[in-house]
């Protein structure tokens, strides 16, 4: 299916020659807001009279469709509210671009012409209003449907055009270009996340990874078989032991033309399937599990826009990919592993595996001195119980670097909370048998896994983000469909292409006790 295409284009919008023309307004508008008035002139005083008899009333994200009746050379006007004007974001602006895209489409238009100008938003600049109208529209049509006999082709939009006053024309274009990149990333991200665990194994996986390699140019590396072994790769070979789809460890890495930097390492977790292990989960909870790898295919899909955007530092990805299946060779409850550092976990519960596979990328990233650390992972059903879709749980030993993930999380909408890494939690984790143990109990599950995995960062500044929420959704949203989100793709994007050298040598602390890392 080849993709919509974006263009920007100068020009007024009622002299536009599309299926559809998109305009916006904010709500209670006293008059005919400027941007809408030589278009409402062009319609007869069409846009004027909805607004008189409150047909059109400029609420958030409400689509009101107008038929032209031959006085536009497009046949259909869609109006799209962003509600308040003193409210307006950038983030209203891509919701409501999304719903229109997606009503224009419904609508049985194929071309669709956005009037940029009508999209405010105050204080942003015009390169970023053209980046969040393009990517809204971009996203909002993804769909997963190659699975499907009986696809909606019929509906389908195949261009869209941006209107920009002819000054914005070049920054827009700019803007237009990375939004598209981004995007595809993002449906390539959706689009592994959504792959059954019959399609995507840790084999298909690592197959994706190349892929993208090859295509970006970036050098991909597998670690698999007797090679887990020498390589000590304690967790992935232990959650891995009871899948007839054996585990790998995969390392995609970019290095500037110029070497300069310190390494970026992103970490992502790859459990393509998690039935649960022997501690089996319940049929109920067992059904998304096929998103257990929305944190790999972040990591992945994201290398893919790096490759483009060429950063003057390296960044790798290390994604431990593994299927956790019951079987005889499966690890048991009460079985101890001992890790590349030395350090022993006893498996108290198997269905606490992706800490376990992270684990050992934690220690691995230590190699290459990087600048920082940041990994993903639909780690914990507490995280989903605390913060439910609408956050990522953030957890950081750096404040600096937790400061920009903040940001990035703001600034794309992938917002993240951060919570606390508080030693207090710590014995939670203590073993009698080993260094420690996978599972702390039914308290702040979410803080447990994080402290987890605190055990095995070196002295790198190190960021967590649990996805478990927000890497699936179960309600459509503006320019998300239901299903995979690709959450992280534009975070992690937007943390790389802001990436400033080091971090200031800031260390965290925690409730005014220095951490011991
Ligand atoms: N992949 C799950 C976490 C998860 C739950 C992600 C719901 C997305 C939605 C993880 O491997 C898991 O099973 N965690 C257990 C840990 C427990 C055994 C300590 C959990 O959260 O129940
Ligand atoms: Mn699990
Ligand atoms: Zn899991």
């Amino acid at each position: 299916m080849t993709p919509m295409k974006l263009t920007v284009a100068t020009g007024s919008p009622a002299k536009a020659a599309a299926d559809a023309l998109v305009c916006a307004l904010t709500d209670k508008p006293r008059a005919l807001p400027k941007a809408l008035a030589a278009l409402d002139r062009a319609l007869d005083g069409l846009i004027a009279n909805a607004l008189r008899s409150k047909e059109l009333t400029g609420e958030r994200n409400k689509v009101v469709p107008f038929h032209t009746g031959g006085r536009l050379p497009a046949g259909k006007v869609i109006c799209v509210g962003l509600g308040p004007a003193e409210k307006l974001s950038l983030e209203h602006v891509r919701q409501a671009a999304g719903v229109a895209a997606k009503a224009a489409r419904d609508w049985g238009a194929r071309t669709v012409a956005f009037a940029g100008e009508t999209f405010r938003a105050d204080g942003a600049a015009a390169s970023e209003r053209a980046s969040a109208l393009a990517e809204a529209i971009l996203l909002s049509q993804y769909r997963f449907d190659r699975f499907k006999k009986k696809r909606d082709d019929a509906k389908r939009l195949t261009a869209a055009t941006l209107l920009v006053p002819a000054a914005q024309v070049a920054a827009a274009r700019a803007a237009v270009r990375r939004a598209a990149m981004v995007s595809e990333a993002v449906a390539d991200a959706r689009d592994l996340v959504n792959l059954p665990g019959n399609e995507l194994t840790p084999e298909t996986l690592a197959r994706a990874a190349r892929q993208v390699a090859r295509k970006a140019g970036l050098t991909c590396r597998v670690i698999q078989g007797k090679a887990l072994e020498t390589n000590r790769l304690a967790g992935v070979r232990a959650v891995g032991a009871g899948s007839t789809h054996p585990p790998r460890f995969i390392i995609l890495e970019y290095r500037p033309a110029r070497s300069g930097g310190k390494p970026l390492v992103l970490i992502g977790k790859g459990v393509t399937f998690d039935s649960g292990g022997l501690s089996l989960k319940s049929a109920a909870n067992m059904a998304d599990m096929k998103t257990d790898m929305g944190g790999a295919s972040a990591a992945i899909n994201t290398m893919a826009v790096v490759a483009r955007l060429k950063p003057k530092f390296p960044v790798i990805a290390l994604v431990p990919a593994v299927e956790n299946m019951p079987s005889g060779s499966a690890s048991r409850p009460g079985d101890i592993i001992r890790y590349a550092s030395g350090q022993t976990v006893e498996i108290g519960n198997t269905d606490a595996e992706g800490r376990l596979v992270l684990a050992d990328a934690l220690l691995w990233a230590k190699r290459y001195k990087p600048a920082a650390v940041i990994d993903l992972a639909t780690l914990t059903g507490a995280c989903v119980v605390a913060l439910g879709e609408h956050a990522i749980g953030l957890f950081s030993t750096h404040t600096e670097f937790a400061r920009r993930i903040s940001d990035a999380g703001a600034a794309t909408f992938e917002r993240v909370w951060q919570m606390p890494l508080w030693e207090e939690y710590e014995p939670q984790l203590d073993s009698d048998v080993a260094d420690m143990r996978n599972v702390g109990g039914r308290p702040a599950g979410v803080i447990t896994a994080a402290l987890f995995l605190k055990k095995f960062v070196d002295a790198y500044p190190w960021a967590h983000l649990d996805i478990a929420g927000t890497a699936s959704i179960e309600k459509e949203r503006p320019y998300t469909p239901k299903g995979a989100t690709g959450v992280g793709v534009r975070l992690l994007t937007h943390l790389i292409a802001n990436w400033t050298g080091d971090l200031a040598d800031v260390r965290a602390r925690a409730s005014g006790r220095r951490n011991r890392r």
